[in-house]
């Protein structure tokens, strides 16, 4: 299998962040528009497991779908859910519970999961909870919550991730390598789409989409 797809998409924010976003990515529409229209069917339905300020459940609105999600940050979650239509189905709660939401089975699964550099303490999926610090807790979550994703997925259709590597100083994260991986044992990856921001800055000019199936 070769992955040599590479697409340019439009870096364009078009929605205005909220003030007390911080330092969260928020990913541009345009990302969500391509997946949502190659990766499910119009009145599908479209699942964010980590959610932030909402890109993909807006976009699964303005594109026909039913958006599902959730989000642990209380601040985004009201921010998210007070604009959308479809607000009760964003739950604010660990994505790690999303077996107990009673959720529909899904046509699409699509999120930019939390990132974090290997060097680094602090682990976002616990909100730095000490007793839960460093990548390898990091990266044992993230392969429970995924594996959470599969009874939510109908056959024969997709989970999306957006990732990027991280370098930071001399200290060079394979995040994208490392959350494949983990997602292995779970899903079948079918593609890696290489996307190259349009008008962006020099320092943000790539990122990544991995493209699994259920196994
Ligand atoms: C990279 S952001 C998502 C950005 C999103 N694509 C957008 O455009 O705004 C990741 C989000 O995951 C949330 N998060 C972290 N751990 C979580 C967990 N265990 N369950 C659900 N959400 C979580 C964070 O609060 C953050 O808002």
């Amino acid at each position: 299998m070769s992955y040599a797809k590479q697409i340019t998409l439009p870096h364009a924010l078009e929605r205005k962040p909220p003030p007390f976003e911080g330092n969260d990515i928020k990913s541009p529409e345009s990302l969500a528009r391509f997946v949502i229209e190659n990766y499910s069917k119009k009145d599908g339905k479209v699942f964010d497991p980590f959610t932030g300020l909402g890109t993909t459940l807006f976009v699964a609105e303005e594109r026909e779908r039913t958006p599902f999600g959730m989000e642990t940050d209380g601040e985004k979650y009201e921010w998210v859910a007070a604009q959308l239509e479809n607000w009760m189905q964003l739950i604010n709660d660990d994505a790690a519970k999303s077996d107990q939401y009673g959720f529909p089975k899904m046509d699409l699964v699509f999120t930019a999961p939390p990132f974090m550099a290997q060097n680094h303490k602090w682990n976002p999926l616990y909100n730095g909870d000490p007793k839960k610090a460093g990548y390898d807790k990091y990266l044992k979550r993230m392969g429970v919550i995924f594996k959470k994703m599969i009874p939510l997925m109908k056959t024969n259709t997709h989970l999306v991730i957006q990732v990027d590597n991280i370098k930071q100083g001399k200290v060079f994260t394979p995040l994208i390598h490392d959350l494949v991986a983990c997602l292995k044992p779970s899903f079948k990856q079918v593609d890696e789409i290489n996307v190259k921001w349009d008008n962006s800055k020099e320092d943000y000019s790539y990122t990544t989409l991995v493209v699994f199936k259920k196994k």
